[in-house]
Formats: structure tokens, sequence, C-alpha cells
């Protein structure tokens, strides 16, 4: 019960749909009728501006952190309070690995498919970041570098958002972690990978616009 409470609050953390809401309040428009459809700080950027998009990148960041920060905190608590008999440190040391990876699993989903935008949404890339972050920081570090080296050289979001997804595998596998925030991490990195399918497109065939640029994307 713990588990799945802890997975019900981090998909709703997840599906606060922070890009909808900018466009709505601060451009009066649906921002999922424009540029690349998607809910994210990119598509805020690319439709509303720079102050607009880091304030959704803030929080939507922070959505991961937050599901991650319950998946620690309260789903213990919860369990013990369940519990006929206290858990012991180490039935809480092997369980909380499993709560927080599926924590993070269920905020992704909440940011890509938003239970207030008939499940539709963004790709997950910086609610990824704050999972990662919260999860394994030196995970999460590692990712941003590679976006932030990625995006400098390319200007293409996209591409350094899928970079830093295989970068952050790469890494969660290098390092000793638990075998759930692994799977939190490939299945993760896969789905926001899978969610830029359309970038993918448009990478092959050379028309995915850089940063700065205002062409519609879609
Ligand atoms: O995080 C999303 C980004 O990688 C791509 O966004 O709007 O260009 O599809 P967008």
């Amino acid at each position: 019960i713990a588990s799945a409470a802890g997975l019900v609050i981090a998909y709703l953390l997840g599906s606060i749909p922070t890009g909808y809401l900018a466009g709505k309040l601060l451009g009066g428009i649906d921002i999922r009728e424009h540029g690349s459809r998607s809910t994210g700080a990119t598509n805020v950027l690319r439709t509303l501006g720079k102050w607009p998009a880091l304030a959704v990148l803030v929080v939507d960041v922070l959505k991961g952190v937050a599901a991650i920060f319950v998946a620690r905190t309260f789903c213990p608590w919860l369990y013990g309070v369940l519990s006929p008999s206290a858990p012991t440190a180490a039935d809480l040391q092997a369980w909380v690995p499993w709560a927080v990876s599926l924590a993070g699993i269920a905020a992704l989903l909440g940011h890509g498919r938003s239970i207030w935008l008939n499940f539709t949404g963004g790709k997950s890339a910086a609610t990824g970041l704050g999972v990662l972050l919260a999860m394994s920081w030196p995970v999460g570090l590692g990712a941003a570098a590679v976006f932030g080296i990625a995006l400098a050289l390319s200007r293409i979001v996209s591409l350094s958002s899928m970079l830093a997804a295989f970068t952050a595998i790469a890494l969660v596998c290098g390092f000793d972690h638990p075998l759930p925030y692994r799977l939190l991490v490939i299945a993760g990195s896969l789905y926001v990978i899978v969610r830029h399918r359309a970038n993918i497109q448009r990478l092959l065939a050379g028309t995915e616009p850089r940063l700065g640029q205002s062409s519609p994307v879609s």
C-alpha cells in the first residue's frame, strides 16, 4: 500500500501541467497546438520566450525531485504506520529503493501522460533530470553535463536530451547502485527517448530546429 501510495502521489506530481498552465496564463494559448506540441520547457521557450521557459524548466525538475522525496520520506513512514510490527532498518533498506524506482517511473509517466491533459504532455526530460538528481546526484550531474556540452555544440535540445538519457544509463550501470535504481534509469531513459520519436524523425530528415530558430516544427 505504501508503494502504491507513493506511485499515485508521484504520478500526480508529474502530471502537474506546468507548460500548459504557462501557455494559458501567460499567452492565452494551448501550448499543445504550437511548435512541437509538447508541454515541455523547450516548446515553451519556442512559443512564449525565455522566462516562462525557465520557470517551467525549474518546476518540471522539482516535480521529479519531489516524487523521489515522497518515496524516501512519506512512503517509509506509511509503511511503518500500516505494518503490524515496525519494519526493521534492513526491511526499509531493501524496500525503499523499489519505492523510489516506482515513484520515479510514475513521475515520468505523469509528465508525459498527464491526467489533467487527456494523457498528453511533455517528453519527461526535465522531470527525469529531477528524478536522477534526487535519486543519485552524480548520475544526475553527469547527465546534465553531457546535456550542456551537447547543447553547446549542436544547439539542438532534443538530441542533447537523448544523449543525456543514454549517459544516465551508462552512469547508473557504472556506479554501484542498487538494482531498482538501475531499472528505473534504464526504463525511464528509454521512455524519454521513445517520447522523442517525432524529434528523431526530424533529426534524420535534417529538419529539427536548433535553439533560437522559431520555425514551426510540426
Ligand atoms: O525535453 C524536450 C526536448 O528534448 C525536445 O522538445 O519541444 O523540441 O520536442 P521539443
